[in-house]
């Protein structure tokens, strides 16, 4: 399994860098602000109502869809833990993109970073349970995972670093990789236990 750092955790850089929306949202200003002035009313009027519907799409396209062909482990109690994580995973995008209050986007980061903690916990109870042998490398990925998740919430929480695009694919790909690379692994161990 990779290694995997939370990118910028604590640069000045992602301080400064803005949320992908606002950004984004600066840039079409600005396009319109210069172009503007070339437009007739009827054109200026198209052109806004685009760029709105541009920003509507984008603010609520999930970062992840839950495909059960492809993500499900075959033990339903896992199955839906993952995806009230891919669920948070969205909140949090969703909370970043719409460029919503530091105090909000703590909140929803502390809510995923429990709920992914209880998840790992009721995991590593059951592969104990079952005797699953990659018990330990499994665990070993669980760990480095809330290391570098807590290291982030400290400097979320110091003000030293903000929610980004990076921060969350890093967050996205940890987690669709740790389902396909290494849950889904266990999953026959369950089933040869009768266990679904
Ligand atoms: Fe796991
Ligand atoms: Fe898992």
């Amino acid at each position: 399994m990779a290694q995997y750092a939370i990118p910028e955790a604590s640069s000045t850089f992602s301080k400064q860098k803005p949320s992908e929306g606002a950004y984004a949202r600066r840039c079409v200003d600005r396009f319109i602000r210069q172009f503007s002035a070339r437009l007739g009313p009827t054109a200026r009027a198209a052109s806004r109502r685009i760029n709105l519907l541009g920003y509507e799409k984008a603010a609520t396209m999930a970062l992840i869809d839950w495909d059960r062909a492809r993500y499900s482990v075959q033990v339903k109690q896992f199955d839906d833990e993952h995806q009230e994580l891919v669920h948070l995973i969205n909140d949090l995008h969703a909370a970043m993109k719409s460029g919503k209050s530091r105090d909000l986007l703590g909140h929803t980061l502390n809510k995923l970073v429990e709920y992914t903690k209880t998840h790992f916990s009721n995991e590593e109870a059951a592969l104990a349970r079952i005797g699953y042998p990659e018990l330990a490398p499994h665990r070993k990925e669980h760990g480095e995972f809330v290391k570098h998740v807590a290291e982030f919430q400290r400097a979320f929480a110091a003000g030293e670093t903000t929610v980004t695009v990076d921060v969350m694919e890093f967050l996205r790909s940890w987690l669709v990789d740790h389902i396909l690379k290494s849950d889904r692994g266990y999953g026959p161990l369950f089933a040869a236990k009768n266990i679904h």
